[in-house]
């Protein structure tokens, strides 16, 4: 099943939200049918954009969409643009990260967080505080990518092969010297929340793609004063087609049309342990 994560103007999803070993997800998870798969919907700010940035439960939203049977997530993100050469209503495939935040992780150690036992190796790793340093070398799913890319070239949209997001912790957006700090560090967006979600991600073996959206130029960007209201704005004109792209996204990501990729395994081959992999039988 394929998860959904919407963020800043795009939500539109209310109801009481899910308990997960991690605390509350930021609002309900949604199941509906699009082309004849199922589908798991979350806003990350949750009703009335209530989870700010710094605040978003993001272990309680990725383990959410985890116990529901997601086994890959699409995650769409407003960013602002910090090279130059892009416009608001660009969409970039994500293919790299830069993440400024304290770790989030599953894999605590010894005291740690539970989760209800059951026979998912997974839990068990989390369980018994096994200590798990998932690679990093490629934060997003390949195969998902180019489903992502194919459908957004088809609909005329403008989209960029890849990018580099940083991820600040906010909720403030950033002074124009931090701007020009972060483009000379490689990166050509930035956002607040779509990092911490490719890491837990990762870290549960979920195949996860993210799409972030110029919703403004970054501060100081071609004399760019970004506010709040205005990246909701711009997110909220861009709802339509952000549907429709999600839509023929899932449908295609859903049918089996994908390439082969890692990404399932890479909690196996971050335990360090041997003796661990040898008794979860995944050495
Ligand atoms: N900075 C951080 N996050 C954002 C921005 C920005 O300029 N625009 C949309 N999300």
């Amino acid at each position: 099943m394929i998860g959904v994560i919407t963020g800043s103007g795009i939500s539109g999803i209310s109801g009481p939200p899910e308990r997960t070993p991690f605390g509350n997800t930021s609002g309900p998870i949604i199941q509906k049918e699009i082309a004849g798969q199922e589908v798991l919907f979350l806003g990350r700010h949750g009703e009335e954009h209530a989870w700010l940035a710094h605040r978003v439960p993001h272990r309680a939203n990725i383990w959410g969409l985890y116990s529901k049977g997601a086994k890959a997530i699409l995650s769409v993100g407003s960013v602002g643009g910090i090279d130059p050469s892009l416009s608001p209503g660009d969409y970039l495939v994500l293919d790299d990260l830069i993440d400024l935040n304290p770790p989030p992780t599953f894999y605590d150690g010894p005291g740690g967080p539970e989760v209800p036992e059951s026979d998912d190796p997974i839990s068990a790793l989390i369980n018994k505080g096994v200590g798990v340093h998932i690679s990093f070398t490629e934060p997003f799913c390949p195969a998902l990518r180019k489903i992502l890319l194919s459908v957004i070239k088809e609909m005329g949209l403008p989209v960029r092969d890849g990018g580099t997001y940083i991820q600040t912790r906010g909720p403030r957006l950033e002074s124009p010297a931090e701007i020009r700090a972060f483009g000379t560090l490689g990166a050509h967006v930035v956002g607040m929340t779509m990092a911490s979600e490719a890491v837990l991600a990762k870290e549960l073996g979920i195949c996860f793609v993210g799409l972030a959206v110029v919703a403004n130029m970054a501060s100081g960007i071609r004399g760019a004063r970004p506010s709040g209201s205005e990246v909701e704005t711009a997110m909220k004109e861009r709802a339509k087609e952000i549907g429709l792209l999600v839509e023929e996204f899932v449908a295609r990501a859903g049918a089996g049309e994908r390439e082969p990729c890692e990404c399932a395994l890479q909690p196996f081959l971050g335990i360090q342990s041997q003796a661990w992999r040898e008794r979860l039988g995944k050495a």
